[in-house]
C-alpha cells in the first residue's frame, strides 16, 4: 500500500499538471493593492488605528483584551451587545449576531435554518461557504442560472408541500462583480412563500445612500430578508462577520447555530476595530462615492481596450482570460511591475473562465488605474 505522503504527492502532481497548483505568497507591501477586499482602505486608516489604540489603553486596565470562551459561557461581553446593536441599526434590521468569519456565518446560518425536508433555490455562482452550508443542512438544492429571476420564479412555483423553501443569493457577486436583482427576488420570495437569505458581504460599506450598509439597503429589502450575512473582512476592512435580521432569527441562531455555539467568542479587540470602521463609514459617503467612480472609470477603460469585464458593477472588476496558465502569466507580469493583481482559476471560478480579479480601492489614484491598464495591455501582448 502507498504511504499517505506518496499518495498526496501524486495528487499534487495532478493538480500541478492542470495549472491549478497553489502556494502561499507574501503580499508585497510596496506593490499597489489591486487584490484584497479592503475596498475602502480602512485597514490602513489612521483613524481606525488611533481609535483601536485608545480603546485598548482605556479598556486594558479594567477588562481582559480577549474573551477566550464561547459566547454562551464567559465569552459574552458588553462590547458584543453594544456592537451588535450598532450593526443592526447600520443594516436596518431588528438584531444582529457577530461570527468569527463569513464562512462560519454562512455554514452555521444555513444549516441552522434549513433541514432535509426543506428545499433551497441557490444561484450557480454563490460562494463556497453558501454551497457548504446548503450541503450541511441536507436541504434539497435547486441551482438556478446566474442572476436569473425567471429561473427563480420557475423554481419557486414548483410545489414543495413538505417543508420550507429558501432563496439564497449573494448581492454583489465575489467573482463576477455583478449585482443580484434583490428587489425582484424579495417580490418573488413573498409571492411564493419562500424565505430570502442574502450574503451582502462584498457590498457592505459600499452601497446604500443613507447608511452605506450595502445592497440590501440600496434595494430597500433589509426588512424583507429572513437573514443578511455581512463579512467584515471586505469593505469594513477588518475580519469576522455578522448575521442581521429579525430578532427571532437571531435568538434562534444563539440557541441552535453550531458554528456560533461551539466556537470561541470573537475577541473584543476585533470588535473595537469594527466599531471604528462603522464610525468612519457613518461619517460620510465621499469615500464610497469615490470608490464607485474609480470602479466605473477602470471598467470603461478596460472595455475600451476590448476586454471582457462581464456585467460587473462595483469595485470587483473581473478580466476574463479563459485559460489558467495565461491568466497566471499575465498576473505575474503585473506583479513584476508593482501591481498586485491575482489570477483566479477553477474551482474558485467555473472552468474555462480563469481571470484576473481586479479589486479597486478608494485610495487608488487615476494615474494608478491608467498605469494598470497600460501594463495590462503590454502583458496581454507579450503572453
Ligand atoms: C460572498 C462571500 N461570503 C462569505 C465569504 C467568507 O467570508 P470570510 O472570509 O469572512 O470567511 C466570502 C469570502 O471570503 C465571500 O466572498
Amino acid at each position: 500500500m502507498r504511504t499517505l505522503g506518496r499518495e498526496l504527492e501524486r495528487r499534487l502532481e495532478r493538480i500541478r499538471s492542470s495549472g491549478l497548483y497553489r502556494s502561499l505568497e507574501d503580499a508585497s507591501p510596496e506593490a499597489v493593492d489591486f487584490c484584497s477586499n479592503d475596498y475602502l482602505d480602512l485597514s490602513r486608516d489612521p483613524r481606525l488605528r488611533a481609535f483601536l489604540i485608545e480603546r485598548l489603553e482605556e479598556e486594558a486596565a479594567v477588562r481582559p483584551v480577549s474573551a477566550p470562551s464561547s459566547r454562551l459561557l464567559r465569552g459574552n461581553t458588553p462590547h458584543h451587545r453594544l456592537l451588535e446593536g450598532k450593526l443592526a441599526r447600520f443594516k436596518g434590521t431588528e438584531a444582529a449576531l457577530v461570527f468569527p468569519s463569513g464562512y462560519q456565518a454562512n455554514l452555521g446560518l444555513l444549516s441552522a435554518l434549513m433541514g432535509p425536508r426543506d428545499r433551497v433555490v441557490s444561484d450557480r455562482l454563490n460562494h463556497a461557504s453558501i454551497i457548504d452550508g446548503i450541503r450541511l443542512s441536507g436541504a434539497r438544492k435547486i441551482i438556478h442560472p446566474h442572476r436569473d429571476p425567471e429561473a427563480v420564479r420557475t423554481a419557486l412555483a414548483t410545489p414543495h408541500p413538505r417543508g420550507r423553501t429558501f432563496l439564497v443569493t449573494e448581492s454583489l457577486f465575489s467573482m463576477d462583480g455583478d449585482i443580484a436583482p434583490l428587489d425582484r427576488y424579495a417580490d418573488l420570495a413573498e409571492e411564493w412563500g419562500a424565505d430570502l437569505i442574502v450574503d451582502d458581504s462584498h457590498a457592505t460599506g459600499l452601497f446604500g445612500d443613507s447608511r452605506g450598509s450595502g445592497l440590501t439597503e440600496h434595494f430597500g429589502i433589509e426588512k424583507r430578508a429572513a437573514a443578511i450575512v455581512s463579512g467584515c473582512g471586505k469593505g469594513l476592512g477588518v475580519a469576522g462577520a455578522f448575521v442581521a435580521g429579525p430578532r427571532t432569527v437571531i435568538d434562534y441562531l444563539v440557541n441552535v447555530c453550531r458554528s456560533f455555539i461551539f466556537t470561541t467568542s470573537t475577541p473584543p479587540l476585533l470588535l473595537y476595530a469594527l466599531e471604528a470602521a462603522l464610525e468612519i463609514i457613518r461619517s460620510g459617503a465621499e469615500r464610497r462615492e469615490r470608490l464607485l467612480e474609480l470602479s466605473r472609470r477602470l471598467r470603461r477603460q478596460l472595455r475600451a481596450q476590448g476586454l471582457d469585464t462581464l456585467d460587473s458593477a462595483g469595485p470587483i472588476v473581473p478580466v476574463i482570460l479563459g485559460e489558467n496558465r495565461r491568466a497566471l502569466a499575465v498576473a505575474r507580469r503585473l506583479r513584476e511591475q508593482g501591481m498586485d493583481v491575482r489570477a483566479l482559476r477553477p474551482p474558485t471560478v467555473p472552468s474555462g473562465t480563469a481571470r484576473l480579479r481586479i479589486s479597486v480601492h478608494a485610495n487608488h489614484t487615476d494615474e494608478q488605474l491608467d498605469r494598470l491598464c497600460r501594463v495590462l495591455a503590454e502583458a496581454l501582448e507579450a503572453v
